[in-house]
């Protein structure tokens, strides 16, 4: 896809690895809405991409709510003229307990931010993606979403892993729709929370750590997999220390 020109919808881009594919977007030529729940930085991210020359907007998105994630479809036809990119960056889980500790609405919204929103933002673009003649659309996992390890939180776990078998379960889109879906799997990012907690690290521990993955990866693995018209239903890694590579 040639991204000049293009609408994207980055969920969680007003700050974190979001905001990096944010920029990553805008320096490509994308306008970007940033739908995230923080209205400050969502207002200052837009006028730092005024500042940078871009096109973007803010709009005020819970993505687990699903009036949110309609609204912000509206809202980016209504502003941009249609939505050719969704990147279902959105994600984490809260401070609060892990299952089996948390209670069922603790762990559920965590499965609802990270399996459920990016569900039900990809159904709902599907059809004006379809109208503009296709798009692509990239859900950001995480590697703990993978292996046979115990996990500390098995709802996040469950849900990452639950989002890279529904991206290569719709690989199909592409024929029915022209749609793409592909997923970024990463490891830990070296975000400002990463950077504070190896700083919290013992020297020694801090040592031993692989390094972490920086947000421009992340955001330069994100637009190969909107440039490449290739690629469908793919899952592409991004280790620690390690050049990144497609899975499966
Ligand atoms: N940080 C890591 O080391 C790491 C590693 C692997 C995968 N990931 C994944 O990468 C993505 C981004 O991670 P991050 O560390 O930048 O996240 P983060 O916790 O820093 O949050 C990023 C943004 O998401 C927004 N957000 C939170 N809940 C929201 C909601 N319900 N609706 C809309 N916006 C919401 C926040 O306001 C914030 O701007 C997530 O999907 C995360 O699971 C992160």
């Amino acid at each position: 896809m040639e991204l000049r020109d293009r609408v994207a919808i980055v969920t969680g881009g007003a700050t974190g690895a979001g905001w990096s594919i944010v920029l990553r977007l805008v320096d490509e030529g994308v306008a970007v809405v940033v739908a995230d729940v923080a209205d400050v930085a969502g207002e200052a991210a837009v006028a730092a991409i005024s500042e940078r020359g871009g096109s973007g907007s803010f709009v005020r998105t819970d993505v687990r709510v699903d009036g949110d994630v309609e609204h912000m479809i509206t809202f980016a036809e209504e502003r941009h003229g249609g939505v050719d990119i969704l990147v279902n960056n959105a994600g984490g889980w809260g401070p609060t307990a892990n299952y089996p500790y948390a209670s069922p609405l603790q762990w559920s919204s965590t499965l609802d931010l990270n399996l459920r929103a990016p569900m039900l933002a990809t159904q709902l673009v599907l059809e004006p993606m379809r109208r503009r003649g296709g798009g692509a659309v990239v859900n950001v996992s995480s590697t703990g979403g993978l292996g046979f390890a115990p996990y500390e939180s098995p709802e996040y776990g469950a849900a990452k892993a639950g989002l890279i078998r529904f991206t290569t379960s719709l690989a199909y889109a592409r024929e029915d729709t022209g749609v793409r879906v592909n997923c970024v799997v990463p490891d830990w990012i070296a975000t400002e929370r990463a950077m504070g907690e190896l700083a919290a690290m013992t020297p020694e521990a801090r040592a031993a750590e692989p390094p972490l993955v920086d947000p421009d990866e992340l955001a330069d693995a994100v637009v190969e997999l909107v440039r490449d018209e290739s690629l469908a239903g793919r899952v592409l890694l991004l280790p620690r220390g390690e050049p990144r590579r497609f899975l499966g």
